[in-house]
C-alpha cells in the first residue's frame, strides 16, 4: 500500500487543525481530547512551533510532555501530524548562533522574538533543524499516533535573506548554474551599467541595488532562495523517510502561493499541503480561493491534498480582520473538498490566551465549547465523518488548462517594468473568473506540460517564457487546440531577456501578430471596448493574419485591435491586448470555451453556485455550494442521492443560501 494510501484508510477525510498543547497545562489537555472526540477531530498538527519546549537549552530534550500528549492522541483514537518543529528557532540558539539570524534585503537584521527568523543557507540552522528532525523522528517512529510528518512550516512565508553566508551559498549556486563566470556575464547582460564580473566571489545578493537591480540577478535570486528552502526541507524529509519508510511527508504551502516554485517542489511532497486564508471582507475571497485549490489539485496531477489550515472565523494579521459569516466556515471548508482536499484543517485547535495570535480564531474559542463556533466546528466533524466516500477521489481531469511558471511570475514582478501594476495572480484571477463563474472546472499546469489532452489552454501573463515552452504552447495550437494568452506574454527568456524579432517573439507566428508598443493605463483609468471597458493595460497590436474580435473605442489606439483571433494550424489562439473588465471577460470566455467544445461540470447551475465532481468508486460525485444569497433548486443531469441530508434519489436538489451538497450516483 503507498504511504498515501494508508493514510488515506486510516484517517478518511481528515478533519482537525494545528494543536499546540505546549501552551496549556495537563488539564487542559485532557479536556481536548474529550472536545476533539465530540467534533469528529480525526487529525491534530503538532508542535509546529515547540522547538524551544522539546529543547529548551542546547542539546537537552524535554519529550515529556510531548510523550503523553502523543500517547493521550493515540488513546483517544486522533491521529498526530507531527511536526518537525524547526521553523521557529529558539533563543539560546539564536544568542550563540546570530549569524543564522535572517538579513534583510536592507542589511538589517530581523530580530528574534517573532518566527521563522533563520537563514535556509546557514549550515548551523540546517545541522540543528536536522538535528531535531531526527531526534523526534527516532522518538516517535513507532508511535501508534503518528500518521504523517510536517517539515517546518510555510516555507518561504518568510523575508528572504540576504547575509553573507546566503552570498557564498547564491555564488555556489551560481557556479553550479553557469559554470564560469563568462557564462554568468552573459546570462545577467552585465555589460550594461558596467556590471561584468571578473570572479563569481565578486557576487553579491541584491540586496538594494540603486537605482534598480540587475533583473537577472534578482530573478535568479527568487531561485535560489526557493532552492534553499527546498535544501531544508529535502534535508529533514531525507532523516524522515530513512527512519520511518512508511510514514508520509508534507510541508504546508502559504496562502499567497507566490515565494516558492511549487512545480519544483510537489515531486518530494507526498502529498501537496495548503493553508488558506480568505478574507470575508473580500468579494472575491470565494473565486479567488477556487484558483488556489486548482493549483494545489494540480501540483501532483490530481492526486487528492490537504487543506492544511485556514480560520474557523477571523484571522488577526490583516489590517482588518472580520469574522466568517455564519455558514460560512462549513461552505468554504467543504469547498475545498470540492476541489480535491482529502482534508479539512484549521489554524488551530484551541485559542492561544497570550502570545501574538490570540485574536485568531479557534476550533475551540475563548469562550469554549458552548460557543457558535465550536458548534459549527462539531457538526462539520460530523459530516466529513460520514463523508469517507470521498476520501481519495481524484477530480475527473479538467478541459481547461491554466498556465502558470513561478519565475515567470518573479520576473513579471520585479522592477523597471512598463507598468508595476501588472501582478501575475491578478491575471490569474481575472481568467480563472469567467470559467469559475461559468461553472467549468480547471487545472493548473506548467508551461512545458504536455496539453493534448486539453480543449482550452489558458495562459495569463507568461512573460518570461523559454525557448521549449513557447514550441510546445504553439505546437498545442497547431495541432488544434484553443488558446487563450494575456498581454505581456513571451516577452524575455529564462535570464530575463527581451526574445528578439518582435513582441511577443516565440508566439508571434501562433497568435498572427506583432506587439509594437506598450501603453499601460493611469490608475483607475480604462479603455473602452464595444463589450465593455479595457482595464490596467493597452498595446498597440499590429495584425499579421489574426483578426481583431474587439477593437480599442476610446484612448490612444482608439480602432486598433483589442483581442484578437488567430486560425493557426489545426486551432485558434486569442489575445488579449488589455484586460476587459469582469463582464467583458465572461462574454470572451464564453465564447471560447464554447467553440471548444467546454462546458460546465453540471449544466443549468443557477448564479452563485459552485459545483466540483469527484471520481468515487461508486462513481462521480458532486459537490454543490450554494454561494448565493437566495434558496435554489439545482437540476440533476440524473437522479442522484444527497448525502448530507439523508435524501433518496431525486432528479434536482435544493440548496439554501450558503447550502451544501454531496451528491452520490442514485
Ligand atoms: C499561517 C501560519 C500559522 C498561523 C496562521 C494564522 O500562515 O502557518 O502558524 O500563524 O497563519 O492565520
Amino acid at each position: 500500500m503507498s504511504r498515501i494510501a494508508g493514510l488515506r484508510d486510516r484517517l478518511g477525510i481528515a478533519y482537525g487543525g494545528d494543536y499546540n498543547p505546549e501552551q496549556w497545562p495537563d488539564e487542559v489537555h485532557e479536556e481536548d481530547l474529550r472536545l476533539m472526540k465530540e467534533a469528529g477531530v480525526s487529525l491534530v498538527s503538532v508542535g509546529i512551533f515547540s522547538w524551544a519546549s522539546v529543547e529548551p537549552r542546547p542539546g537537552e530534550y524535554d519529550f515529556g510532555w510531548l510523550d503523553r500528549v502523543m500517547d493521550r492522541l493515540a488513546g483517544g483514537g486522533v491521529a498526530a501530524c507531527l511536526a518537525t518543529m524547526t521553523a521557529s528557532p529558539p533563543p539560546w540558539l539564536t544568542t550563540r548562533h546570530p549569524e543564522m539570524i535572517t538579513v534583510r534585503a536592507d542589511g538589517s537584521a530581523i530580530s528574534p522574538g517573532g518566527r521563522q527568523h533563520y537563514c535556509p543557507s546557514s549550515p548551523v540552522y540546517r545541522s540543528h533543524a536536522v538535528r531535531l528532525a531526527e531526534r523526534i523522528a527516532t522518538r516517535y517512529a513507532d508511535h501508534p499516533a503518528l500518521a504523517i510528518w510536517h517539515v517546518n512550516n510555510e516555507y518561504g512565508n518568510v523575508i528572504p535573506c540576504h547575509c553573507d553566508v546566503s552570498a557564498a551559498a547564491f555564488r555556489r549556486w551560481l557556479a553550479d548554474r553557469y559554470g564560469s563566470v563568462e557564462g554568468l556575464n552573459d546570462a545577467w547582460s552585465t555589460r550594461f551599467w558596467a556590471q561584468g564580473y571578473s570572479a563569481f566571489e565578486e557576487v553579491l545578493p541584491p540586496r538594494s541595488p540603486a537605482p534598480f537591480a540587475n533583473p537577472a540577478h534578482a530573478l535568479d535570486y527568487a531561485r535560489f532562495t526557493s532552492d534553499e528552502l527546498l535544501a531544508c526541507y529535502l534535508a529533514e524529509k531525507e532523516v524522515l523517510t530513512r527512519v520511518t519508510p512508511d510514514v508520509p511527508v508534507t510541508t504546508n504551502f502559504p496562502p499567497s502561493l507566490r515565494p516558492v516554485d511549487q512545480w519544483a517542489w510537489a515531486p518530494h511532497v507526498d502529498v501537496i499541503g495548503y493553508d488558506a486564508y480568505p478574507d470575508p471582507l473580500d468579494a472575491d475571497a470565494v473565486p479567488k480561493v477556487a484558483f488556489s485549490y486548482d493549483v494545489m489539485r494540480s501540483l501532483r496531477g490530481g492526486q487528492p491534498w490537504l487543506l492544511m489550515e485556514q480560520a474557523p472565523g477571523a484571522v488577526n494579521w490583516r489590517r482588518r480582520n472580520a469574522a466568517k459569516p455564519r455558514g460560512a466556515m462549513r461552505l468554504w471548508s467543504w469547498q475545498a473538498v470540492a476541489h480535491g482536499a482529502d482534508a479539512v484543517m484549521f489554524f488551530q485547535w484551541r485559542q492561544s490566551r497570550g502570545g501574538a495570535e490570540k485574536f485568531h480564531s479557534a476550533m475551540v474559542p475563548h469562550g469554549g465549547p458552548s460557543t457558535r463556533i465550536f458548534g459549527e466546528v462539531r457538526e462539520l466533524g460530523r459530516e466529513l465523518a460520514a463523508s469517507r466516500f470521498l476520501a481519495g477521489a481524484r477530480a475527473p481531469r479538467a478541459d481547461v488548462a491554466m498556465v502558470l511558471d513561478w519565475p515567470s511570475w518573479w520576473a513579471l514582478e520585479g522592477q523597471a517594468r512598463p507598468s508595476a501594476e501588472v501582478r501575475f495572480l491578478d491575471a490569474a484571477w481575472s481568467c480563472h473568473r469567467p470559467l469559475y463563474d461559468a461553472g467549468v472546472a480547471c487545472d493548473v499546469v506548467r508551461p512545458d506540460a504536455d496539453l493534448s489532452g486539453y480543449r482550452l489552454v489558458v495562459v495569463p501573463n507568461l512573460y518570461l517564457t523559454s525557448e521549449e515552452a513557447g514550441r510546445g504552447l504553439t505546437r498545442y495550437v497547431e495541432e488544434g487546440g484553443t488558446l487563450v494568452m494575456s498581454f505581456f506574454s513571451g516577452i524575455v527568456d529564462p535570464y530575463d531577456r527581451v526574445h528578439l524579432g518582435g513582441y511577443p517573439a516565440p508566439f508571434r507566428r501562433m497568435l498572427g501578430l506583432a506587439v509594437e508598443e506598450f501603453h499601460p493605463l493611469a490608475e483607475d483609468a480604462s479603455v473602452g471596448l464595444s463589450l465593455g471597458s479595457g482595464t490596467l493595460w493597452s498595446e498597440e497590436v499590429r495584425l499579421e493574419g489574426a483578426e481583431a474580435v474587439e477593437r480599442f473605442t476610446t484612448g490612444a489606439l482608439a480602432g486598433e485591435p483589442a483581442v484578437t483571433r488567430h486560425r493557426f494550424g489545426r486551432g485558434e489562439a486569442w489575445y488579449l491586448a488589455t484586460r476587459p473588465d469582469p463582464a467583458a471577460m465572461r462574454v470572451l470566455f464564453d465564447r471560447v470555451r464554447e467553440a471548444a467544445g467546454v462546458g460546465p461540470v453540471l449544466p443549468g447551475l443557477p448564479d452563485g453556485v459552485q459545483a466540483r465532481a469527484r471520481e468515487t468508486e461508486e462513481g462521480r460525485c458532486y459537490i454543490v455550494l450554494n454561494h448565493g444569497a437566495a434558496a435554489v433548486d439545482v437540476p440533476l443531469p440524473t437522479p442522484m442521492r444527497e448525502e448530507l441530508a439523508g435524501a433518496g434519489p431525486a432528479a434536482s436538489v435544493r440548496l439554501e443560501p450558503s447550502g451544501v451538497a454531496v451528491l452520490r450516483p442514485g
